[in-house]
């Protein structure tokens, strides 16, 4: 079960940041072009949304079936231990932020009225998010 979910979690990792980086361009790009916000824009935000709540989700359950998650962060010593601090307590809270903030960008961008608004509120939310993300990933358990 631990196995099975952490492999999700490392995968699904793999989609969302794509999915957030190509979202973030494609949004930038059209604000720029000045062109209307349309249907197809919004599914395409969408994808990275979805990849992001499932990533939330199998997170969760992972925070509580992982040695490194919750069981950590009651241990002795875990605050002192950069590492160990990182993926016990600074990547939950920093990635549930992320995504709030990604989430809202999207549900924003849903009920403004102007285009350009509604693509700048998801190329916001989706910048800042991917960057929040991308600073508390911890790199070395994932591709050292
Ligand atoms: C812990 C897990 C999750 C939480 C806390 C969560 C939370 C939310 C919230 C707050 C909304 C916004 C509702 C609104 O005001 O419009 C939402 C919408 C949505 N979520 Fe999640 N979600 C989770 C997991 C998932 C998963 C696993 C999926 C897909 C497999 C998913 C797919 C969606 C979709 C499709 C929407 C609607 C998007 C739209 O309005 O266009 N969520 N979720
Ligand atoms: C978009 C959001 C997220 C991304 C991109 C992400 C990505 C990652 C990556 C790349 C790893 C390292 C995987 C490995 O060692 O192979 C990881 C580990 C972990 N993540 Fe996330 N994560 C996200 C959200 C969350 C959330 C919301 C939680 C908990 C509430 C969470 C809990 C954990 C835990 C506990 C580990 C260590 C698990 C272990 O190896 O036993 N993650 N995450």
């Amino acid at each position: 079960m631990y196995t099975g979910i952490q492999h999700l979690h490392s995968g699904v990792a793999y989609l969302a940041l794509l999915a957030l980086a190509g979202v973030f361009i494609y949004a930038l790009i059209g604000a720029l072009s000045g062109r209307e916000f349309s249907e197809k824009d919004r599914k395409i935000a969408l994808i990275a949304f979805i990849l992001c709540h499932i990533q939330l989700l199998v997170g969760i359950i992972l925070y509580f079936i992982s040695p490194l998650g919750f069981e950590m962060l009651s241990a002795e010593g875990t605050m002192k231990d950069a590492g160990a601090r990182l993926v016990a307590l600074e990547h939950p809270i920093m990635n549930i932020l992320a995504i709030i903030i990604i989430s809202v960008g999207y549900i924003r961008a849903k009920k403004l009225s102007i285009s350009k608004a509604r693509f700048r509120s998801i190329y916001m939310a989706y910048g800042v998010g991917l960057l929040l993300i991308l600073w508390r990933i911890p790199w070395s358990a994932w591709l050292g």
